[in-house]
């Protein structure tokens, strides 16, 4: 496979500015010289992930993830590092020097399950698919809406396993992606099921969603299991087809069934997603955060869908989303009522989503007697409590005002029930640092200023040029080689050069645990050789002491305690 050369990869890399392409991703403030944000890589709460504009590279202070847009991109969006480079070229409309047919990471694995979909959707046409047929069509899924979906069905039998063992394909793989089981041979999972193809935010099938049609005893969906591809928490069902009209739109639909989502979009509404009915997760907040768009949340009307809204919604803001809420009425879900009334009235709800504000005061309220002293006491007490954790000084004079006409109640009481919002210092990193040794921290300094300049690389070969500790002298090396390469070194471009896990684990602790504010001297930097020479000749005394111990001959005992000696004496190396 061709590759690309470093000059070029940087040039790519130089095309843009950190700063935007995260931006893109989550929402950076800028506090000092840096801009900071939730990281994406940890379950982050406070912002933690600084970006350097000046650096043009991330880190973040309590997960350590760190490195340059490129390794943003491949771990964000889970894509190779090429593919992450292609990305940011065609951003910036670079055309590559080479035309490189590069493998997703996960192509073998995204192919079959092109295969599988292929396989079940095929199912439905063939004579023995006319009952599944007959079910989609009785709940109004017409042929153009199940092609679009990709839907199909399994049967009770084993010939996807068959298909996809006459490819050849690794056994262990096809049971690890969900496919198909093993007793003594491979057999298929799912069995008469409405097979929903699920895909990743680019648009690959990477699990199902089956759903029983005949045999109603047993449960109704059952999904693909988690897996390396497909992780419940990181997905939303139908987020790669709505993703572009949620941005044109400037908002997102967000309902529990996948039956919602294919109901509403294949109404004309096509930003929609849903969330195939769990809880959202950071992930998700970060999938929906790049549309930079509004929410509404349409979950289902029975109880657990409200508390589902009233969670989601919570994070939703919190995150500094904006919220509105959709309950609808005489109707289970937006299939239903769709079905029922009809899309012109769904847009009618739509339009008449309520902020998550008014929905909680509504949930507050709806199994309580407001003629009742106590209960009435109660709800004021959880309308201020609701109002406390706002910082909207709007709302609250709004929500008092309102409280105070409409339940005959002193305005002052209720003002002065309200805590003062603070301006609080929204970021609050907590430099979590591991502790390290002496040693590491001396050789982790060195590393950081040979990856920014040339001079202390060209101070550490002449003097030094050695580091006891094998995967620290690979990067060492691979510094030099870079230079000798380029003639010249920044972070941010050494950081694509490295192409080895371990190594790369490395490089994020040494970016992590570098202290910014600190601007090393020449001499600090030659101290720091000194340590690692110090703990050179500790380890070669080490050595030596072990060697003595186990010499019986006189003569060679003393050789070896002299030189001991010697080195103690910091004569020798
Ligand atoms: P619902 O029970 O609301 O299903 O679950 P639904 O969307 O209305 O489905 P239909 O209309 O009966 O076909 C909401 C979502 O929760 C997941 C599915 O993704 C479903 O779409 N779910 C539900 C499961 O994973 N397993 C189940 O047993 C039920
Ligand atoms: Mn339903």
């Amino acid at each position: 496979m061709p590759v690309l050369s470093n000059e070029e990869i940087n040039n790519i890399r130089k095309s843009v500015n950190i700063v935007d392409i995260i931006g893109n991703y989550i929402n950076l403030e800028k506090k000092g010289k840096n801009y900071f944000g939730i990281c994406p890589f940890h379950d982050d709460h406070t912002p933690s992930m600084s970006v350097s504009e000046e650096k043009q590279i991330y880190t973040c202070f309590v997960c350590g993830a760190s490195g340059n847009v490129f390794t943003f991109i491949r771990d964000y969006e889970n894509v190779s590092f090429i593919e992450a480079v292609n990305k940011i070229a065609s951003i910036s409309g670079i055309t590559l020097s080479q035309n490189i047919n590069y493998q997703k990471k996960y192509d073998k694995e995204y192919k079959i399950y092109d295969l599988a979909v292929k396989y079940y959707k095929n199912n439905l046409k063939s004579k023995l698919g006319i009952n599944a047929k007959k079910y989609l069509n009785e709940r109004f899924l017409n042929d153009e809406i199940i092609d679009e979906f990709d839907i199909g069905v399994s049967f009770n039998d084993n010939n996807l396993s068959k298909l996809l063992k006459s490819k050849n394909y690794d056994e262990d793989m096809l049971i690890n992606i969900g496919l198909v089981n093993k007793n003594t041979d491979i057999y298929d999972i799912f069995r008469n099921r409405i097979m929903f193809p699920i895909h990743n935010s680019n648009g690959d099938a990477v699990g199902f969603s089956a759903r029983i049609f005949e045999n109603v005893s047993d449960s109704k969906y059952i999904n693909t299991k988690e897996t390396y591809i497909f992780k419940k928490g990181e997905i939303l069902f139908n987020y790669h087809r709505a993703q572009l009209n949620a941005k044109k739109e400037k908002t997102l639909i967000l309902c529990e069934g996948q039956m919602d989502a294919i109901r509403i979009y294949s109404s004309g509404i096509k930003n929609v997603c849903a969330t195939m009915g769990t809880a959202l997760t950071n992930y998700h907040i970060n999938l929906i955060k790049k549309l930079k768009c509004k929410v509404i949340l349409n979950m289902d009307s029975d109880s657990a869908g409200i508390k589902a809204a009233l969670q989601n919604g919570e994070l939703l803001n919190k995150n500094g989303i904006e919220v509105n809420i959709l309950k609808l009425s005489n109707a289970k879900d937006p299939d239903e009522y769709i079905i029922k009334y009809g899309v012109d009235s769904y847009k009618d709800s739509l339009n008449h989503a309520i902020s998550l504000f008014d929905f909680k005061l509504n949930y507050l309220k709806s199994n309580k007697n407001l003629n009742n002293a106590d209960e009435l006491s109660e709800y004021i007490n959880q309308v201020i409590n609701e109002l406390n954790k706002s910082n909207d000084e709007i709302l609250k004079n709004i929500t008092i005002n309102k409280l105070s006409e409409q339940y005959n109640i002193d305005k002052n009481i209720l003002l002065n029930k309200l805590i003062k919002t603070e301006n609080k210092e929204i970021i609050s990193i907590k430099k979590v640092r591991k502790k390290i040794n002496q040693n590491i921290k001396a050789v982790e300094e060195i590393l950081y200023y040979m990856m920014n300049n040339v001079k202390y690389a060209k101070i550490f070969s002449k003097k030094l040029n050695y580091i006891p500790d094998k995967t620290y002298f690979d990067i060492e090396k691979d510094i030099q080689a870079y230079i000798i390469l380029n003639n010249t070194i920044n972070l941010a471009d050494f950081i694509s050069y490295i192409n080895d896990i371990e190594k790369e684990k490395i490089l994020k602790e040494i970016i992590s645990n570098h202290n910014d504010s600190i601007e090393m001297t020449e001499s600090e930097f030659i101290s720091y050789i000194d340590i690692i020479n110090k703990w050179i000749n500790d380890k070669k005394i080490n050595e030596l002491k072990i060697e003595l111990k186990n010499e019986t001959d006189i003569n060679k005992k003393k050789e070896i305690t002299d030189l001991i000696a010697k080195i103690k004496r910091g004569s020798e190396l």
